[in-house]
């Protein structure tokens, strides 16, 4: 099985959202899995121009020059596509929307009917596999999460992908703070790393490993207390 990570957080390996992705590839590369990860920031990704070209002038190739040109045949070949973004404005972030406009050279301008919906076809030597989400946010509740998962959904069937499913984190910027402070979060840490170790294996993401992911670390009202202490002390410190 070959995987490709893609983390869209400007935060990359020290952020909230690598906390729940780090050990969930750990699991995946434990299970036999070839896995890359790459992260936005540090690749040259320009916003699609809408140009066409990639469709009917060069199929296939697009006229922007940068680094999706080294990616698309990665994401072309991979089995399992792990998207990562914080959720940002309620949404996914810019760098990962940009990439994911610049997938439209997998594809073709021709429509077939998939599952009763006109969809483009894929272009030959292009995978049909898996897609799965892993974001965190810094709201308390779930609900946060709902326009990206709307957006995967449809990104997946747009790309002739399964959608796998997502690992979650809400109210994480309880996280760090909660390490440091030596509260256990191994329950979490420990499901990332077995899901990841499950998908390889069974090709399933264990429902009650997910809902570990993403369980309340504490009540709602000292979360906001805690948020708006923190921000308070940083802002008495200028
Ligand atoms: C520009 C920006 C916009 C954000 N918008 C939201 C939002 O709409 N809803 C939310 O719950 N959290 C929001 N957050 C909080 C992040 O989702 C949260 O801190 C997340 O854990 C960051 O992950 P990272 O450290 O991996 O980048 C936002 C953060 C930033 C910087």
């Amino acid at each position: 099985m070959k995987v490709i990570a893609i983390n869209s957080s400007p935060m990359m390996d020290q952020g909230n959202t690598a906390l729940i992705l780090g050990p969930f590839i750990e699991g995946i590369r434990e299970a036999g899995a070839k896995i890359e990860l790459f992260h936005t920031k540090k690749l040259a990704i320009k916003p699609c121009q809408g140009c066409g070209n990639c469709w009917l002038k060069t199929p296939g190739r697009c006229s922007l020059d940068d680094d999706m040109s080294a990616l698309l045949p990665r994401l072309a070949d991979a089995d399992l596509w792990i998207l990562v973004s914080p959720v940002y404005v309620d949404g996914i972030t810019g760098p990962m929307k940009n990439l994911m406009d610049r997938i439209i050279p997998l594809l073709m301008p021709f429509l077939e009917l998939r599952d009763g919906h006109c969809r483009h076809l894929l272009r030959k030597g292009t995978k049909r596999g898996q897609v799965v989400l892993v974001s965190s946010c810094g709201g308390f509740e779930m609900d946060n999460f709902e326009p990206l998962l709307v957006h995967m959904k449809a990104f997946s069937k747009n790309v002739a992908r399964e959608f796998k499913g997502s690992l979650l984190r809400p109210h994480a910027l309880a996280l760090k703070p909660m390490i440091k402070e030596g509260e256990s979060l191994e329950d979490i840490f420990t499901a990332a790393k077995e899901t990841g170790k499950q998908l390889v294996k069974n090709g399933q993401m264990p429902a009650e490993a997910l809902r570990t992911i993403e369980r309340n670390m504490m009540p709602r009202e000292t979360y906001l207390r805690i948020v708006n202490q923190t921000f308070q002390q940083a802002l008495d410190a200028l």
